[in-house]
């Protein structure tokens, strides 16, 4: 097994920021799960390609890296099953997908970040989330030393949650991903900006639809360091979202059930009067609110203070508290938003 001491991680995050490893394990090959140390007492982080990850302090905890490579198609009578390693890149996935007729991911192309990385945070856009195509999870277990698989349901899929974030956090590694995709397909075109598509587009349609909506609106975090949405859209009862739709007429609201109710987050931050905010280098995105990014700053530190007066502000205004999709990870290991304290706050 590779592995590296004091190794930098500014290259392995997409917020860009200066930190420092004390040691990071490359997991390139299953066998390398068995060479593994006990982690039972140390603080480590799993970290995939860092799209989704915020590096808080100058040092973080042990990393481990998984880096499994692989995807095998096996075609049955009414379906595929597409098994792929935990380190394979998501859109490139998605591209191989479409390219040998196996369709349902086109409407989560160019969400960055690694294959492992999609069933922790169940990623979802476009009215798909990976769930719907999920048939299982491979998954190393520290404990046993074993492989085990959960099926889609033992993985315990919500929004941006799954059992990897709760009760088996840090317990193991995900080494496999098995999709299912029936043979019969229909486009998802419910999503504001794809209902513009033809009822009979193709995959490849929809794929390069998605593909021109994201870059109209969400930067590359190659050219300006961002992880995407940096806050969840926050779910409130629906008593509280008929309140706010009668103060706010325009607030895009998605009803989840009989109860609850789902609020675009981008809205309440726009009108909160922060798209498009700058300090100190970092910013609120001028196009998609929910974004934060870095341009030109190399402490995570500066991204928590933004995110704490983006979280205030919106508080102040609506009482909805919204909190980050995005990973903290200082020293110590993952901490909750909530425990970080920031040395000086904007005036
Ligand atoms: N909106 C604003 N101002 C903004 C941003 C959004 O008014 O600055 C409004 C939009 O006009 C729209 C609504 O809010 O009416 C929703 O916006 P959008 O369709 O852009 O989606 P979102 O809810 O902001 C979610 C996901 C994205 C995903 C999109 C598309 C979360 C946290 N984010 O964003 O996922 O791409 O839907 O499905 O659920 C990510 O997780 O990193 C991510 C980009």
């Amino acid at each position: 097994m590779e592995s590296s001491q004091q190794f930098p991680l500014q290259m392995h995050n997409s917020f860009n920021v200066k930190a420092v490893c004390p040691t990071i394990y490359f997991l390139n090959n299953l066998s390398d799960l068995e060479l593994l140390p006990d982690l039972n007492d140390c603080n480590f982080y799993i970290l995939g390609d860092g799209t989704n990850t915020l590096f808080v302090d100058q040092n973080t905890p042990i990393i481990i890296k998984p880096d499994f490579k692989g995807i095998e198609i096996i075609e049955e009578e009414e379906s595929y099953i597409v098994r792929v390693g935990a380190g394979e890149n998501w859109h490139e996935l998605v591209k191989t997908c479409l390219a040998n007729g196996i369709y349902g991911l086109e409407n989560l192309a160019l969400i960055p970040g690694s294959v492992g990385a999609a069933p922790v945070q169940n990623i979802g856009a476009y009215g798909v989330e990976f769930a719907d195509f999920c048939k299982q999870v491979k998954w190393f277990e520290f404990l046993t030393n074993t492989h085990k698989n959960l099926s889609s349901e033992a993985c315990n899929f919500s929004y941006r949650n799954s059992i990897f974030k709760q009760s088996l956090y840090n317990k193991g590694v995900i080494t496999e991903v098995e999709f299912k995709f029936p043979k019969v397909w229909r486009a998802n075109l419910a999503y504001a900006g794809l209902n513009e598509l033809a009822k009979n587009s193709t995959a490849e349609q929809v794929m390069n639809k998605v593909i021109s909506l994201r870059q109209s609106k969400l930067p590359d975090p190659k050219v300006l360091a961002n992880a995407g949405s940096f806050f969840k859209n926050p779910i409130i009862a629906q008593a509280e979202a008929e309140q706010l739709k009668l103060q706010y007429p325009s607030i895009p609201l998605y009803v989840q059930d009989d109860e609850q109710v789902k609020v675009a987050a981008g809205w309440l931050i726009e009108h909160a009067g922060l798209r498009g905010f700058q300090k100190n280098g970092v910013g609120v995105h001028k196009r998609q609110a929910l974004v934060l990014v870095n341009y030109e700053n190399d402490s995570g530190q500066e991204i928590i203070r933004l995110a704490k007066y983006v979280q205030q502000k919106v508080l102040a205004k609506y009482k909805i508290l919204i909190s980050p999709e995005v990973r903290m990870i200082t020293e110590q290991g993952e901490q909750n938003f909530a425990d970080l304290v920031i040395d000086k706050e904007y005036i």
